[in-house]
């Protein structure tokens, strides 16, 4: 009996290829095991976006070289965007390598195993030619929430990012395929999806026949045993109102918005590419308040990018206080090679971006508990997800608007159940409540 085990790194989008990943290798008998010691396959599926991640990927591929020595028919496979970056770099990098398999080729992975052990050379497969999204099938590991990608890709090429560089140019599942995977999934017991896409609000229109996101979460409306859409990530360039009284008017799609701002300087957000203003960005999220009810929103911020001044970061404190996040995903800039800003001048000493990091999420977190607290003595349904990570007894679940919360075990309630609780305390980041019905 053959082994695998995986390493997922970064975003959802590599949760949901892990998952297919897992698929293809169970369909050729190779298990899941639980240790990485014991595993036949190793595979790392990886993250590019910030240099942090990237050092942690690099260093786990050098501890793995102790199993390669120990066990000479162990695969180690490389996946995802560090294997499309850097690719056969990565065998110059790690010898112990064995696959080094592109964004566009994870269909491929048994066919490149069966090489390996064929000719023991390394294998690498990085092309980028797709024009089509190959329809996969996942292993999902959760019992009643699924990922499911609805396209590919990103047009957008923020100067900072390398996403659009290692991911490619954007393609879209056909609304009938989704509406199938989403429809199957709901017949299995399966209650909450998300819809995945490095931008969801430019979903279809590489069909060029009107297709849209709002097209597409029309379709997904009503579907049988699926009580909750999530949907990620948003783009305040492309998110049209017509898409966004879709989502107002869709039975099963969530309160949670995300919406990234990166900067609350329209000079720094012209110099990321973003092509829209601070003002156009909220007068779109004013119209998603209005038309979906009870939205909570939440947000990535990027600071310390290059020739971001004291004026310009003050500016994005003062976006924080204005447009007030339920939450906000902050980040420190970090430099891409092959991105425009990576060259640009006035890089800001890591210092700044450590002081500024710090005062932006001491403000996000007072808005945070602001905003949580008056859900106390409120009752909101959650679906149980099980217990926390810090304490078996403790379980949690989400709202809708994806607040997380605690309550004590309940040996009566399973995963998957959709239940009442009443928010007795709330905190900054999580709620901690009870189970009434
Ligand atoms: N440095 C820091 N943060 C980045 N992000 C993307 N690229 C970079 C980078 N080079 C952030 C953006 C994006 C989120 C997923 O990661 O805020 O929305
Ligand atoms: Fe990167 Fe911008 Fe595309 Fe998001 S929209 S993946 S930040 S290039």
């Amino acid at each position: 009996m053959k082994s695998y085990y995986i390493y997922t790194y970064g975003c959802q989008m590599n949760t949901a290829d892990s998952e297919r990943l897992a698929h293809q290798l169970e369909q050729v008998g190779y298990l899941p095991t639980e240790e990485v010691e014991a595993a036949d396959l190793i595979l790392l599926n990886t993250c590019a976006v910030r240099e942090t991640a990237e050092t942690k990927v690099f260093g786990r591929i050098g501890e793995l070289k102790r199993l390669k020595e120990k066990n000479k028919n162990l695969i180690l496979a490389i996946t995802g965007c560090m294997a499309q970056k850097n690719q056969a770099e990565m065998f110059k990098r790690a010898p112990h390598v064995d696959i080094v398999l592109g964004t566009h080729n994870i269909q491929h992975i048994n066919e490149m195993i069966a090489e390996v052990q064929r000719t023991h050379k390394h294998q690498i497969n990085v092309d980028m030619d797709n024009t089509v999204l190959p329809e996969l099938q996942a292993k999902p590991n959760g019992t009643f929430f699924a990922w499911v990608p609805i396209m590919n890709g990103c047009n957008k090429f923020c100067t900072y990012c390398i996403v659009p560089h290692v991911r490619g140019r954007e393609i879209s599942r056909p609304v009938e395929a989704i509406v199938k995977e989403v429809t199957e999934l709901g017949q299995q017991g399966f209650k909450e999806i998300t819809l995945l896409g490095q931008n969801v609000n430019s979903y279809g229109l590489d069909f060029k026949d009107g297709t849209d996101f709002g097209t597409l979460i029309t379709a997904l409306d009503g579907i049988p045993g699926i009580e909750r859409i999530r949907y990620m990530t948003s783009h305040p360039q492309d998110m049209t109102k017509s898409m966004i009284d879709a989502l107002g008017s869709s039975s099963n799609v969530v309160t949670h918005l995300h919406l990234p701002i990166q900067s609350g300087s329209n000079r720094i957000l012209q110099k990321m590419n973003r092509h829209y203003t601070v003002d156009h960005y909220k007068a779109l999220l004013q119209y998603c308040r209005e038309k979906i009810k009870d939205v909570v929103v939440t947000t990535d911020i990027i600071v310390g990018f290059p020739g971001e001044t004291e004026e310009d970061f003050q500016d994005t404190l003062q976006l924080l206080k204005d447009v007030r996040y339920d939450m906000a995903y902050t980040f420190i800039y970090s430099k891409r090679s092959g991105t425009p800003a990576a060259t640009m001048d006035e890089q800001v000493p890591e210092e700044v971006k450590r002081v500024r990091l710090q005062q932006l999420m001491d403000i996000q977190n007072e808005i945070s508990l602001d905003l949580n607290k008056p859900m106390e003595g409120h009752n909101f349904d959650i679906i149980v997800e099980g217990p926390s990570q810090r304490d078996e007894n403790t379980w949690f679940g989400r709202t809708s608007g994806n607040k997380m919360v605690l309550f004590p075990k309940d040996d009566s309630l399973k995963v998957g159940d959709t239940v009442t609780a009443h928010i007795d305390r709330a905190q900054t980041w999580v709620c901690y409540g009870s189970i009434i019905k």
